[in-house]
């Protein structure tokens, strides 16, 4: 039998209602297949750690993780701890620090999910996004200067390596490959004189390594006009650490909103721990009410079956929520109903039972 070892970080607000449900999924999977099992292990690590200990997480926090072969994380952030520190204190430092530097984040209307978008048929709505995790505006470099003075100024320095946006771009193009996709590039070269010129010109360079895959650039700016007014031109995506963040939250607002919105960070050569979770934050005007949508986290679970070689189940458990929607009942609030986070999951975990 196989045993995964999961790090779980639940984290603040909602984030350990959601994740509840996901590890409950899991665990039905397991039960189901009989071939492997999960082992999971919590850490408090998160903003109320961080009121008690001045940290967000344990000080060799990062050497706990390393021996796990997956982290699940739910959310970090509340009021009373500075978002720039919930988020690049556990967060970023997690993804970083194990070279995570795809983040894997689907873009796909599923059946009974609803739509903002008018005219547009549930197959338009089919992207992956790669995004990268590693650099880019997030690299966390710059400087405050003449702090105190009228010329006061903020430096916020983006880091574009070669070698980071060779292998992002690669990644994307072996997804693309593997499954007759076509990949699009979303840059700003225009007005990015330095970084976003510099990868434009990678792109062009891998993509003459691709000659068999079809490829498209958009300007960011274009490309969230696109995603509105034509989705179907979107299948996989290669972009940058900002660029992708914001695009993947209207994302989710194409397809089901926020409660629905799943990512991976992934250290594709599996030298460290991988990370999973919901794109949302913690959610503190919902936070303790138990109405939070757990779909995103099942979602993220679904991911991490896939990464483990149990794409079966990955499958099944996108099927499973499927089903739970195409119901329409039960759901939570943000998709129209009036149902608890844990009902949410009991049903999936029914449809899982009976596929
Ligand atoms: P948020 O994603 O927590 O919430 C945005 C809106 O979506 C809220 O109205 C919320 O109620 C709703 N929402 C989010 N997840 C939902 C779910 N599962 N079911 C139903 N509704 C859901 O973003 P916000 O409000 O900007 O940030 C709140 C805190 O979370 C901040 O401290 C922020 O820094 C942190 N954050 C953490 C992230 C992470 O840990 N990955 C990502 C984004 C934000
Ligand atoms: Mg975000």
């Amino acid at each position: 039998m196989t045993e995964y070892k999961i790090a779980v970080i639940a984290g603040d607000g909602i984030g350990p209602e959601v994740i509840a449900e996901g590890v409950k999924v899991l665990n039905k999977t397991a039960e189901l297949d009989g071939s492997f099992r999960f082992d999971f292990t919590y850490f408090p690590w998160g903003c109320e750690y961080y009121l008690k200990n001045g940290r967000m997480m344990a000080e060799d926090g990062m050497e706990q993780l390393a021996k796990f072969d997956a982290i699940y994380m739910g959310a970090a952030g509340f009021p009373g701890v500075p978002d720039h520190i919930s988020l690049r204190d556990l967060l970023l430092v997690i993804r970083k620090g194990f070279d995570q530097y795809v983040n894997l984040r689907p873009v796909k209307l599923l059946k009974g999910a609803p739509c903002p978008l008018k005219d547009v048929k549930r197959e338009d709505i089919d992207m992956i996004f790669i995004r990268e995790n590693s650099e880019g505006e997030y690299a966390g470099d710059g400087s405050f200067e003449k702090v105190g003075t009228p010329e006061e100024t903020a430096i916020q320095k983006g880091i574009f390596t070669r070698k980071g946006c060779e292998r992002i771009m690669r990644y994307a193009f072996e997804l693309a490959r593997k499954e007759g996709k076509s990949v699009t590039s979303i840059s700003k070269g225009n007005a990015l004189n330095y970084s976003m010129v510099f990868w434009d010109k990678i792109f062009a360079e891998i993509s003459a390594e691709y000659p068999d895959v079809e490829t498209h650039s958009l300007l960011v700016d274009a490309a969230a006009m696109f995603m509105v007014k034509d989705p179907k031109r979107f299948q996989v995506v290669v972009t940058s650490n900002l660029f992708g963040d914001i695009l993947t939250d209207l994302g989710a607002a194409i397809s089901g909103g926020m409660g629905l919105a799943a990512g991976a960070n992934l250290n594709p050569e599996r030298k460290f721990p991988s990370m999973f979770e919901p794109i949302h934050g913690s959610a503190p005007d919902i936070a303790g009410k138990g109405i939070a949508s757990p779909l995103a986290s099942i979602w993220s679970a679904a991911q991490m079956l896939d990464f483990f070689g149990h794409e079966d189940w990955g499958r099944k458990v996108i099927s499973s929520i499927e089903a739970v929607l195409v119901d329409g009942a039960p759901l939570t609030p943000d998709l129209g109903g009036a149902a608890h986070c844990e009902e949410i999951g009991n049903a999936v975990v029914q449809k899982l039972v009976s596929m």
